[in-house]
This record gives C-alpha cells, structure tokens and sequence, in this order.
C-alpha cells in the first residue's frame, strides 16, 4: 500500500498519479484535517471509475490506518507563500515532520519513506534522523522536480523532444541547487557541445527560478511535484533501477557525512540501493558544497 500523508493539492496529485500508473492497489491519503483526504479519495475514485482502474484510493485522519504500508510519502506542512523561500518554512514544517515520522514508526516500521515537505533536504534529515530507519529507506523528492523543469528549458532552447531528453540537478532543492549541464544530454548528445555557455547558465538560472514563478502567478505548484512523487514511487514498485536525484544521508559520499542532500541514486524495490558519486569540476563543487553547508546550517538550528 502507499501511503500519502498530507492530503492537499500535491499530495492528491501524488495519490492521483500513482492510481493512474497502477503503482499499487491500495493508496491512502491521510490528514488531519478532517473530510479532505475522504473528498480527495471521493473524487480521484470517481475518475478511476470512469477510466476502468481497479486502484482503491482511500481518506483517513487516523494514522493507524497506514499499517502495513510498503512507501509513505510525507507531503504534510506548510507550502510557501509568493516572496518566500523555501527554507522561511524550516522551523514551522519541522514540528510538523517530527510528529508525522513519530507515527510512521509506529504504524509503518517496515516502510520506506519519502519526504517531499520543504525544505525538503532538512526535513529528509528530520526523517532518517527520528525514524531511525536505515539510510537507503530515506529518500527525499526534490531533485526529481527539479531536473523536470531543466528538462522543459532545454526542451524549449532545443526544439527536441522531450523523450529525448535527460538532466540531472543534484544539491538542495533549494537555492543552493546544481543543475548539471556536463551530466544532461539529448539523445546522447551532451548539453555542452548543443547550447552555448550563456544559454546553459539562463537555462540554470530558469531551473532555479520557477518554482517561486509558478507560485506567484498559481498560488502552488502542484502537478510537476505530483508527478515526481509518483515517479519516484514507480521507480521503487517497479524495482526499475533508475538514477533519480534524491534527497539521501551522506556516509561520506562525495566527502560529507552527517548530511541529507540531493545526490544520484539508483532507486529500487529497497529504496536507495546505491549513491552516485559523480567527478564534479571546480565550479560544481563549489555550488553542491554551498548546499551541504546550507542544509548542515538548517539543521543545526532543529532539535531533533
Ligand atoms: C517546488 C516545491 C515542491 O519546487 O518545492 O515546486
């Protein structure tokens, strides 16, 4: 079963996504507020039923009710506002992270957890840190996001299909974060030999921007997070193997420890089955290490 625990726009397109790819029989959509994850499970049930999908999506405010799930997806906390970063919603997001992980410890041990509350690499560490869990069953969504939005960039500068195409952003999903041109490619064919040096740093400089466009001129992204999620989901259900930038603990992986920051991981039915550690040059360094230092400075204000 998957479990989604934050019932609101993202967290509904997660569950609705998920049902349509058929990642799992049952999904669950839990909140504490009460009827909305029963009116969204109401509703994405009644288009499942005209699409012919045996997928039962089901609304709780009980936390009980996700036991025996096999990934819980923690979309629970505030959502930031037009003018606000995403690390303004550290110290109100990580009360309610905290709270969330407690139960999924109790009602979910077996399970493997995928946080998407912002911001998102210091709440994947609140997770991994009071879950206790292993490492590789803790894997933040944000990286995944964001190479969605670098991919449409090089998709509008290119002309090129968007199947053609493959990013990789790693670092925070944050304003620390890394879109890497030297690791994106079309068809094979790598960004740095179809784009000019000035066209690839517009194409950064939009990846790290638009989030904050969208929620200006919509109130909330909402379908590019909901599909993340779930394809993230698919990689894990599927056991697909892919490399997915994930929000995961660093051991000494790219010479961090005690940190939780977007790196390359193959993603399979066990969670993280391996980080990639990629040879960053000067530059590169330099940006990823300003996101370790961000996040490691988010979370030495957190009492964990
Ligand atoms: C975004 C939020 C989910 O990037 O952080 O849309």
């Amino acid at each position: 079963m998957i479990t989604i625990i934050g019932s609101g726009k993202v967290g509904g397109d997660a569950a609705l996504f998920s049902a349509l790819k058929k990642l799992d029989e049952q999904i669950l959509l839990l909140d504490v507020a009460e009827g909305l994850p029963q009116g969204e499970a109401m509703d994405i049930n009644h288009m499942l039923s005209e699409q012919g999908i045996d997928v039962e999506v089901r609304g709780s405010n009980n936390f009980a009710d996700m036991k025996g799930s096999d990934i819980v997806v923690v979309v629970a906390g505030s959502g930031r506002k037009p003018g606000m970063t995403r690390m303004d919603l550290l110290k109100i997001n990580a009360t309610i992270v905290k709270s969330v992980v407690e139960n999924i410890k109790k009602y979910a041990a077996d399970s493997l957890i995928v946080p998407v509350t912002n911001p998102l690499d210091p709440m994947a560490y609140i997770t991994y840190k009071v879950s206790g869990f292993d490492k590789s069953r803790v894997f933040g969504m944000g990286g995944m996001l964001d190479l969605s939005r670098f991919r449409q960039f090089i998709h509008e500068a290119t002309g090129h299909s968007r199947d053609s195409i493959r990013a990789l952003v790693i670092g925070e999903h944050g304003e620390n974060m890394l879109p890497l041109p030297r690791f994106s490619s079309v068809s094979g064919i790598p960004l740095t030999s179809l784009l000019s040096q000035d066209k690839l740093d517009e194409l950064v400089n939009n990846t790290k921007q638009v989030a904050a466009k969208v929620i200006e001129l919509k109130g909330a992204t909402v379908h590019a997070p909901g599909n993340a999620i779930s394809a993230i989901i698919e990689s894990v259900v599927r056991d697909r193997k892919q490399v997915i930038p994930v929000a995961t603990y660093l051991d000494g992986e790219y010479g961090y420890s005690d940190v939780t920051v977007g790196v390359p991981a193959i993603i399979g039915k066990n969670g993280v089955e391996k980080i990639i550690e990629l040879e960053l040059n000067e530059q590169e360094k330099k940006v990823f290490d300003s996101a370790v230092q961000s996040v490691k400075t988010a979370i030495s204000g957190i009492e964990i």
